[in-house]
């Protein structure tokens, strides 16, 4: 039983350290910008509302995002715990996964904090490519796919988060300033801020979240 928060700016790996402990732990992983992205393909009326402020580089409004949270940690499949990655991401928010958890009788067992330098973040962040099919992500020069443009798992097309152009990363870095401070206090004041240096190798910075969970070698 692990319910587990992946906190840092963006860019930093909280999809793909989360998909990574998901899978060694046995639990599903929770991204809110996956369910959004979803939703805009899909353009449902969630998904046009989203699309708005995620084209911006700005926060879907509050109420917005916990109504769905709320709903997907009700799913079965979360009886287990899970890897939320993307929210919380302010205070507001983080007081709501609270009483959302308490409403479960489930608590929260840490935040990893994926602590990376902003020259490294924008870097990242403009060689990324993710697939158009199973959403698996790549990096044009980490973690290249065999065939350009095309998804190793799936065959599917890559393409580049329309968010991931350089104004709009530049208001997202910006964004995610505003609001880090208060909401890693948050958990530190809680005891369950993990700090992970995440400006190594995919597999070393796995290898420190599994330490710091006190499930490493
Ligand atoms: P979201 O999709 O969550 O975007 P984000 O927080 O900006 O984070 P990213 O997904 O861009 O980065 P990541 O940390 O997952 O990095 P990744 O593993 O891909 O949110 C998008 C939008 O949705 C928001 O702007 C907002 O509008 C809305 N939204 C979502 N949640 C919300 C909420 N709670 N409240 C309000 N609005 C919300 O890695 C990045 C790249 O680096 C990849 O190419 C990867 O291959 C590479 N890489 C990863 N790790 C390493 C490594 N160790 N070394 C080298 N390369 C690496
Ligand atoms: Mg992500
Ligand atoms: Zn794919």
């Amino acid at each position: 039983m692990m319910h587990l928060i992946m906190l840092g700016p963006p860019g930093s790996g909280k999809g793909t350290q989360g998909e990574m402990v998901a899978q060694a732990l046995g639990l599903p992983h929770i991204a809110t910008g996956d369910i959004f992205r979803q939703a805009v393909k899909e353009s449902t009326k969630m998904g046009r509302k989203a699309q708005l402020y995620m084209e911006r580089g700005e926060l879907v409004p509050d109420e917005v995002v916990v109504g769905i949270v709320s709903e997907r940690l009700k799913k079965p499949d979360c009886k287990g715990g899970f890897v939320l990655d993307g929210f919380p991401r302010t205070v507001a928010q983080a007081e709501a996964l609270n009483g959302i958890l308490l409403g479960l009788g489930k608590k929260l067992d840490g935040a990893i904090l994926l602590e990376v330098e902003r020259e490294i973040l924008v870097e990242r962040l403009s060689g990324r490519r993710v697939c158009r099919q199973c959403g698996a992500t790549y990096h044009l020069e980490h973690t290249p796919p065999g065939e350009p443009d095309r998804c190793d798992k799936c065959g599917g097309q890559l393409y580049q988060r329309k968010d991931d152009g350089e104004e709009t990363v530049r208001r997202r870095l910006n964004v995610y300033a505003e609001e880090a401070g208060p909401l890693e206090a948050y958990y530190q004041e809680r005891g369950l801020l993990r700090i992970v240096p995440a400006n190594q190798p995919i597999k070393m910075v796995f290898a420190d979240i599994l330490r710091k969970l006190g499930r490493g070698q």
